[in-house]
């Protein structure tokens, strides 16, 4: 593997890219991945809000607002990805964001791209894990533990949605009320554990 030069400096601390003292490098692989997930998460924020525009423009608002927020908390993943690579010494490389898919035919089109998209996010981030192992960058493991956790949680609220948007069929009075439920924030999956 190949790993990103250290510069040395007169204190005989190692430094990244950025300048930051740098306790261990990062293969180059592994630095493009994080990078590549970082730009991801960021493109998952657009594509939320306009799932949430699409909904505002419908009167769902309990839709439009728990989306609004789920594309919120992508943008908060992609800030602890800079304040990771920051931590590693690294430096962060913005990408640009694609303009999101806003054109539907219907609910249940929408929350499906919602799934497959937190399925997509939960692919990458295995990814990286499974790059972070083959490098011994333990660091990146445990960093990444409780992400790989979220996003199973993420899929399972996601799917619960999709499951719900698909009883409903369609019919107005259905949809009425589940944008109810995530309006009053009551929507979650069944517990069986108690
Ligand atoms: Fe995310």
């Amino acid at each position: 593997m190949t790993y990103t030069s250290p510069i040395q400096t007169s204190s005989n601390v190692a430094t990244g890219p950025s300048g930051r003292a740098m306790a261990e490098p990062m293969s180059a692989e592994l630095l493009e991945h994080m990078q590549a997930h970082l730009n991801m998460e960021r493109q998952s924020a657009a594509a939320y809000f306009a799932t949430a525009i699409w909904f505002a423009e419908r009167e769902l608002v309990g839709f439009a607002n728990y989306l609004r927020d789920e594309g919120n908390q992508e943008q908060q993943h992609a800030a602890q990805f800079a304040d990771y690579l920051i931590s590693r010494g690294q430096t962060v490389v913005l990408d640009t964001i694609e303009p999101p898919c806003q054109q539907w035919s219907n609910t249940e089109a929408v929350i499906s791209d919602v799934f497959r998209m937190e399925a997509d996010v939960t692919s990458s981030v295995l990814q990286l894990y499974k790059t972070a192992e083959q490098d011994n960058d333990m660091r990146t493991t445990v960093f990444l533990d409780p992400i790989v956790e979220g996003q199973r949680l993420s899929e399972h609220e996601a799917a619960y949605l999709l499951g719900r948007v698909k009883f409903a069929a369609n019919q107005p009075a259905a949809l009425l009320l589940i944008d109810a439920e995530l309006r009053d924030k009551a929507a979650a999956p069944a517990t069986l554990a108690g």
